[in-house]
């Protein structure tokens, strides 16, 4: 597997074996957990954790607790902890945003409905809270409880500004930072405190994993207008379609001509592609470098990832950390 070739980088493959026995039993925890004495809870639960999600901040979890030492149980129900607050925030988010398609299936709304979604997604959080309370850590504790308040208020803005144009580039990271950073910073710090990291540590690990995490929601908003749906598991064309104005959106505007503002205002106001064709918006924003500059955004946020990383010692996991910085601006879902 050539964990000792030294300076190179790893492939998914490899990143994936270094912790492929600690994520088994991830997965084990997180079926254990999801078992409610009402069925519907137990069945949307399976449903979720079988639908092929990417597993990322679990991966973060444990690569973290490894670079600091060592994973313990601590570290295995944290990595379940941040999936279950994962998979509620996405119950929640697909009723929001009405979605019909999620990791390639029906959403979970689009089966059963967003009365029991709503209810689905409240007993995940609270049985993510009921596993990390077993820690018995106050600290735990108060990063999860800030961290679900701060994507909450996240979600909340990002209504606020539903169907707006005039949407800055500070506004969007605003909600990116709360909405996707701050759970993979979480992620790492919560990896660094169960692997025995110092505080100085778990800061250090934390920032690099806020980098990762806000180039990683810009690919995911490139990738929304550029993926096709096959691959990426949902419709493309989306974010706009919901009213949502991203940062490829606000880099096009930044230089559209007013013909071509009015394209993005005429889906704003509809809701559909239908006065303004998906292909027509595809066009000006690439004629206006929209996705080229995203892109490069991104990579300057993965750059900084990288730049932090490399300030701890090598070994494997430094390495895979490393190459997961890689990963998340190449991915094409
Ligand atoms: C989706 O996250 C929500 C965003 C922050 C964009 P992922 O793309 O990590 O979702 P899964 O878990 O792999 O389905
Ligand atoms: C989801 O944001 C991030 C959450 C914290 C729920 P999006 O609405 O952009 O994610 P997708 O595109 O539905 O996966
Ligand atoms: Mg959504
Ligand atoms: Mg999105």
């Amino acid at each position: 597997m050539g964990l000792s070739k030294i300076g190179q980088t790893l492939s998914a493959m490899e990143i994936l074996d270094l912790v492929r026995t600690d994520l088994e039993r991830v997965e084990s925890v997180i079926s254990l957990e999801s078992i409610a004495s009402v069925d519907a809870v137990t069945t949307i639960s399976r449903y979720l954790q079988s639908g092929g999600g990417k597993r990322l901040r679990p991966i973060l979890v444990l690569l973290s607790s490894k670079l600091a030492g060592n994973t313990s149980d601590g570290s295995i129900r944290m990595a379940a902890v941040v999936e279950m607050i994962h998979t509620a925030t996405l119950v929640h988010d697909d009723v929001i945003d009405i979605a019909k398609t999620r990791r390639g299936r029906p959403s979970t709304n689009a089966i059963w409905g967003n009365h029991t979604c709503v209810l689905a997604g409240d007993w995940l959080y609270m049985q993510a809270f009921q596993v990390a309370l077993r820690e018995r850590n106050f600290r735990v504790l108060d990063l999860l409880i800030s961290l679900t308040q701060m994507m909450v208020e996240g979600e909340l803005i990002q209504l606020e500004r539903i169907g707006k144009v005039d949407v800055s580039e500070a506004d969007y990271m605003e909600l990116v930072d709360r909405k996707t950073a701050s759970l993979f910073s979480a992620c790492a710090r919560l990896g660094a405190m169960m692997g025995g990291a110092d505080e100085a540590m778990e800061t250090r690990l934390g920032e690099f994993a806020w980098n990762l995490g806000i180039a990683f929601q810009l690919v995911d908003d490139v990738l929304d207008f550029t993926s096709r749906e096959a691959v990426l598991g949902k419709p493309v064309g989306s974010d706009l379609r919901e009213g949502k104005v991203t940062l490829p959106l606000i880099y096009a505007l930044e230089s559209a001509s007013s013909e071509e503002r009015q394209l993005v205002e005429y889906v704003l106001k509809d809701g559909n592609y239908e006065r303004a064709p998906f292909s027509k918006i595809l066009k000006m924003m690439e004629h206006n470098r929209a996705f080229a500059r995203a892109k490069e955004r991104a990579e300057s946020f993965t750059d900084k990832a990288r730049a932090m990383i490399a300030e701890f010692p090598d070994s494997p996991y430094q390495r895979a950390l490393s190459a997961l910085t890689e990963l998340i601006t190449e991915r094409d879902h």
